[in-house]
């Protein structure tokens, strides 16, 4: 998936290009080796996503090339990310990311834990930066990824798990960070309150969309599309909404709650994964992906005519399209 394709804008390939050097700049350390550990990823790829969001929606003010701050704001967001995703692997035991060995696969725990904590250190000093109210803007925006993270721990091998529970969730560790993306974006390119209100109501219902996408993929895709191993939340207990709704189905339920509520590995694994993605599970979960795409679609409309408007409208949808070919 390429975002900047996906948006129908092309000339933000320019920005990111110069904000890709800035990224890099921001996670040098004094010790080589924590450099390192730290550009690990970057190296690694990855979409870029939260900082695309963050240059679209700074493109709105029509000023042409993102200013430094822009820049500097959209990095911020990506640090943040990142460094979620040295500690999620630690959480997850995962062994690849980005088509590469995972951070703790490589180095261990305890040196993806503290190169985390460099990169949010630097992601805060740079927030710091731009003001206090991207610095407190971060600092919330943390501490809400943290609770969804939690409450996403506290979920696990429970069958039972609610839908709302599972939505709070989700909406805490991944949708306050991309509805950050865009209102950093929008705050350092100086766009006036409604817009920034806006746009940080699309990111919020973007990353609905985009997380229950990264759910449903962990059921049906391969892991070369995946870049990271397929069938990890069933796994490790994380019951998402594809598996709730297959749950939820009484023709499929019974033989799948019988498999959950403790590890899964082997045969058992690759049975619930063909329950889950042979049920009406998949084309119900892309249902809810274009409910929250409906609603990302129509907080976009709030921003009047222009290119950029157009393109976030449309967005969401066209990221649910690349799932639903799944359902099929
Ligand atoms: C992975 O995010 C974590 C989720 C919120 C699903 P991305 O899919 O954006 O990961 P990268 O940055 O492209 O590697
Ligand atoms: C995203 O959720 C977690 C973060 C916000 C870091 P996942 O646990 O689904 O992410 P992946 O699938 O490991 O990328
Ligand atoms: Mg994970
Ligand atoms: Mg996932």
């Amino acid at each position: 998936m390429n975002a900047a394709d996906l948006l129908g804008l092309p000339w933000v390939e320019e920005d990111l290009d110069r904000l890709e050097v800035v990224l890099q700049r921001s996670v040098a350390a004094e010790d080589p080796f924590l450099t390192e550990v730290a550009t690990h990823l970057i190296a690694g790829g990855g979409k870029r996503l939260r900082p695309i969001l963050s240059l679209v929606c700074a493109a709105a003010s029509g000023l042409g090339q993102a200013s430094q701050d822009i820049l500097l704001g959209g990095v911020s967001v990506e640090l943040v990310h990142l460094a979620s995703l040295y500690h999620d692997d630690v959480i997850d035991e995962a062994t690849s990311r980005r088509n590469v060995e995972s951070v703790n696969s490589r180095w261990g725990n305890l040196m993806a834990v503290i190169a985390g904590d460099f990169l949010l250190a630097r992601a805060a000093g740079i927030a710091a930066d731009l003001g206090t109210e991207v610095a407190s803007l971060l600092a919330g925006t943390l501490a809400r990824m943290m609770e969804g993270q939690v409450t996403e721990v506290q979920g696990t091998y429970d069958p039972q798990r609610s839908e709302s529970g599972y939505l709070g969730a989700i909406a805490g560790k991944t949708a306050s960070l991309t509805a950050t993306a865009c209102r950093v974006g929008a705050l350092t390119a100086g766009l006036d309150r409604s817009r920034v209100e806006a746009m940080t109501e699309f990111g919020e219902c973007f990353g609905m969309v985009f997380q229950i996408r990264d759910d449903i993929l962990d059921v049906v895709a391969s892991e070369e599309e995946l870049g990271k191993l397929p069938g990890q939340d069933l796994m490790k207990g994380v019951y998402t909404l594809p598996v709730l709704r297959a749950l939820g189905d009484r023709s499929v339920g019974p033989e799948l709650v019988g498999l959950l509520g403790r590890p899964l590995e082997g045969d058992e694994l690759e049975r619930a994964m063909k329950i889950v993605a042979g049920s009406g599970a998949i084309a119900s979960a892309v249902g809810e992906a274009r409910r929250w795409a409906d609603l990302a679609a129509s907080a976009a409309s709030t921003l009047g005519p222009g290119l950029v408007g157009e393109s976030l409208r449309d967005f969401a949808h066209t990221l649910v399209d690349t799932v639903a070919i799944h359902s099929t």
